[in-house]
């Protein structure tokens, strides 16, 4: 006993010298800076965020200076030809600062990382790494072998990272009270026109526990809305032997003390379970919104694209939302001039957007991807006519997405402040449950507040409002608030 209480001191001791060590070594390093570019989607976002954690073991820190920065990340996108020209622009204006400053590291990660590899580096030779969406998780050991060895690398390996990367220390401070969190990454459903499955690999769910604890840490750390997300969100855990559905986790999530807002994306419509659906009735927190991508509303169309439903299996989907949750916003994702789409398809596309009524919709210009089959697919339409498509549908949504937003005036809304306004000093931004943005003036609110604003006036992608009742705001420490510098 005495023995081992003698030898627990001396570890003790020996621990704070190497602590002390350490710190020594910290103060004597040079601390480094890192910006990253992050492109794409919200896993993108996410994963930025754990890059940066695995970096502050290499002593660098967050920069938005691109100018200051001793290492420069882009976390890249593949999803269309048009995001990767915007790689390879940017990486264009990076040729001159690493000719000026050849210590500077530039890495390359993400989709484009891994979906073109060793070409990345053929093609811009200033590249000194190039990680992709498997080695997110060894991006602190690249760049120090690139540190230390002046070399560059090429890490594509599909092994060694099946799960979503997480790493819960360092806590970074908040500055906005919302958070995405990763539930699973991947996709199994190979749509024909989609590169993810191939840069992304299959689909693969985190545990709950460790979700749970994420979603806890981010609430003491003032968050108050998380969005979990995934390519399909709604297929989580649905392989064998996972043991918790996504209604389950939904429900898990629900039940943590101090979050107030739950939303997810995004779904596929063919995992769109009634236990799903009913869970926006039970959850009290679960916001009122769904992102739903329908694609098409032709039944040849969706069938090409195989996206495993047809037309009238959405419409009863989203029948069944809204007998639920009647003020459900649904807002979706649309190509236009998918090969071999003619007119009459076309229609019966503008026919569901008018038939749905959506709440707004992300449209896109159909574009080829390497290795899919819709790239090989012959009736490709002509630019012009997807031109013309894009711009018929995208007037149809703006003239709904309006209306929508002028049926808002004069009611109140529940409004999660996020931050400062774009237009004055004292200007703030929220969203509505339903995700529409709002702005207002009010100098005694604070951001994480969630405060009722009065509508007052509604544009095409904002509303703008009034905060009402007696003393909202007045007290941040009742509703959670940060400290909101303007
Ligand atoms: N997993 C989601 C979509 C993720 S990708 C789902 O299936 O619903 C985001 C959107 O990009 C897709 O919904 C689709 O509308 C669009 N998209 C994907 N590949 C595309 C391509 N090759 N051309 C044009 N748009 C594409
Ligand atoms: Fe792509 Fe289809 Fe998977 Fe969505 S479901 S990520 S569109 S393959
Ligand atoms: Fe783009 Fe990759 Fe997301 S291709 S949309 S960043 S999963």
């Amino acid at each position: 006993m005495g023995v081992s209480a003698f030898s627990t001191a001396c570890r003790g001791g020996f621990n704070r010298l190497q602590e002390f060590r350490d710190v020594w070594l910290l103060m004597i390093m040079k601390q480094k800076q890192v910006h990253i570019v992050t492109m794409g989607c919200q896993m993108n976002v996410y994963d930025s965020e754990q890059m940066l954690r695995h970096l502050a073991s290499l002593n660098y820190r967050p920069t938005s200076r691109l100018d200051q920065a001793d290492l420069i990340l882009l976390n890249t996108c593949s999803i269309r030809e048009k995001a990767e020209h915007k790689v390879y622009s940017f990486l264009g204006r990076l040729v001159r600062m690493k000719r000026l400053r050849p210590d500077i590291i530039i890495g390359v990660g993400g989709c484009v990382a891994q979906q073109e590899g060793y070409h990345l580096v053929e093609r811009a030779p200033h590249i000194d790494i190039v990680f992709g969406t498997f080695a997110l998780g060894r991006i602190a050991s690249l760049v120090q072998q690139v540190e230390d060895q002046k070399k560059q690398i090429v890490d594509i390996d599909p092994r060694g990272m099946s799960e979503p990367l997480y790493v819960k220390e360092p806590v970074f401070k908040a500055e906005r009270p919302t958070a995405f969190v990763t539930v699973m990454q991947g996709c199994d459903n190979f749509c024909t026109y989609c590169v993810v499955p191939y840069v992304r690999g299959r689909e693969t769910s985190r545990k709950h526990e460790e979700i749970l604890e994420e979603v806890r840490l981010l609430v003491e750390n003032g968050i108050r809305e998380v969005t979990l997300i995934g390519q399909n969100v709604n297929a989580y855990g649905q392989k064998k032997g996972h043991g918790c559905n996504f209604p389950a986790l939904l429900e898990r999530v629900n039940g943590i003390e101090g979050l107030r807002r739950i939303r997810f994306t995004t779904s596929h419509p063919k995992d769109m379970s009634d236990g799903l659906i009913d869970a926006f009735c039970r959850l009290d927190k679960l916001a009122p919104h769904i992102h739903l991508p329908v694609q098409s509303g032709s039944d040849r169309v969706l069938r090409r694209m195989k996206r495993g439903y047809v037309r009238d299996f959405y419409l009863k989907k989203v029948a069944k939302l809204r007998k639920v949750r009647p003020d459900v916003a649904i807002t979706s994702d649309i190509i236009v001039g998918f090969p071999g789409e003619d007119t009459v398809d076309f229609e019966a596309t503008v026919d569901l957007v008018r038939q749905v009524g959506f709440d707004n919709f992300f449209l896109f210009k159909y574009s080829d991807r390497p290795n899919t089959p819709a790239a090989r697919f012959s009736n490709k339409v002509p630019e012009p006519v997807k031109r013309e498509r894009f711009s018929t549908l995208l007037d149809i949504q703006g003239a709904l997405t309006t209306k929508k937003n002028k049926a808002l005036v004069g009611t109140t809304q529940e409004v999660l402040v996020e931050g400062p306004g774009k237009r004055s000093p004292d200007q703030l931004t929220g969203r509505t449950p339903c995700n529409r943005i709002v702005n207002f003036v009010d100098g005694m609110t604070r951001i994480g507040q969630i405060i009722p604003v009065r509508v007052v006036q509604a544009f095409s992608h904002s509303l703008l409002g009034h905060p009402v009742g007696k003393g909202h705001g007045r007290n941040p420490g009742e509703n959670g608030g940060m400290s909101y510098a303007a």
